[in-house]
């Protein structure tokens, strides 16, 4: 059994990777959900994550909100993608539980503290809070059994040529969980553009009862459609790194992120000729699709039968 504190900005794809971990539980304890303001304002995100809590028989496992914006420049947003709403056209329950008290950060530092080298912290949103966990606390680089993330590309852009959105909310936060001495295992575009939700995957989806009210309508509404026709369900693909490694194929590389580039800002600078450099990375160059998504939907089926 794994445990995950994921940080996320709930967000379609966010709500998929939940939903992955929520039916992955003999795998997978979910210690924590921290939200940062990313695809939408923080009230959103952590209002989406709250609801998806209870919607995805999570239990209760403890949702804390954090950094509402970045730490130096303009907020940016994904509205576009995910809708006003951040979910798309996904109406959940309202949540009848609140958040808990206190701060993303701190919760991120104290419960990796309190159990070092035994969580895996999951990042599908901009780093906001675990750049400030590791400047308020440096050992959380120690503490975390590892850090899986998803973001950056060494390829492409998204939300600009040069840079992926979780990297460009926030690039002085990227930079800072970069450099923080950890081997981060990035899974950027270059791979989770691959896992795409296409139609035929979208049809092993829709017998999945309650479920499918959150991912039918979520896949459909989710405007980040790709070349094949169907969204990219970026953040399950980290999820599924921690329950899988083997669907993936990552190489070593030291990763700068571009803090000051008029046109390449949030670009993750990834140089794969370690040589001198230490490799602070372990970057994901290949997925598996087939073998991703029957996980996904295997762990999709389970709860299905859970939820009704
Ligand atoms: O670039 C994709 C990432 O940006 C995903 O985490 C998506 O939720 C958005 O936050
Ligand atoms: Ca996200």
């Amino acid at each position: 059994m794994k445990k995950v504190l994921i940080d996320c900005d709930p967000g379609i794809d966010d709500a998929l990777a939940l939903a992955l971990a929520a039916g992955s539980r003999d795998a997978l304890d979910v210690v924590g959900i921290t939200t940062v303001g990313g695809n939408v304002d923080l009230p959103l995100t952590t209002t989406n994550a709250l609801a998806l809590r209870e919607f995805l028989d999570l239990g209760d496992v403890p949702v804390t909100p954090g950094s509402a914006g970045a730490l130096l420049r303009h907020t940016v947003r994904a509205a576009d993608v995910h809708g006003a709403t951040g979910l798309g056209s996904v109406v959940l329950p309202a949540p009848v539980r609140g958040p808990s008290e206190g701060h993303a950060v701190d919760f991120i530092v104290d419960t990796l503290r309190a159990a070092p080298g035994e969580i895996t912290l999951v990042a599908v949103g901009p780093l906001t809070n675990l750049a400030l966990a590791v400047r308020k606390e440096p050992r959380v680089a120690e503490w975390a059994r590892d850090l899986v993330i998803m973001g950056g590309s060494y390829t492409r852009g998204n939300h600009s040529p040069a840079a992926e959105f979780n990297m460009l909310a926030d690039p002085e936060a990227a930079a800072i969980v970069f450099d923080a001495g950890w081997t981060v295992k990035m899974l950027g575009l270059d791979v989770t553009l691959s896992a795409v939700a296409t139609s035929s995957v979208l049809d092993r989806m829709r017998p999945l009862g309650r479920l499918a009210e959150l991912l039918v309508p979520g896949v459909q509404s989710y405007k980040a459609v790709t070349v094949d026709g169907g969204p990219a369900i970026h953040d399950a693909c980290a999820v599924a790194y921690v329950l899988d490694p083997s669907l993936f194929a990552c190489v070593p590389a030291a990763v700068d992120v571009e803090t000051a580039g008029l046109y390449t800002r949030g670009m993750t600078v990834t140089n794969f000729v370690v040589g001198e450099r230490r490799a602070n990375a372990l970057v994901a160059t290949s997925l598996d699709v087939r073998r991703f998504w029957d996980l996904v939907v295997g762990a999709y089926e389970g709860l299905a039968a859970r939820l009704g």
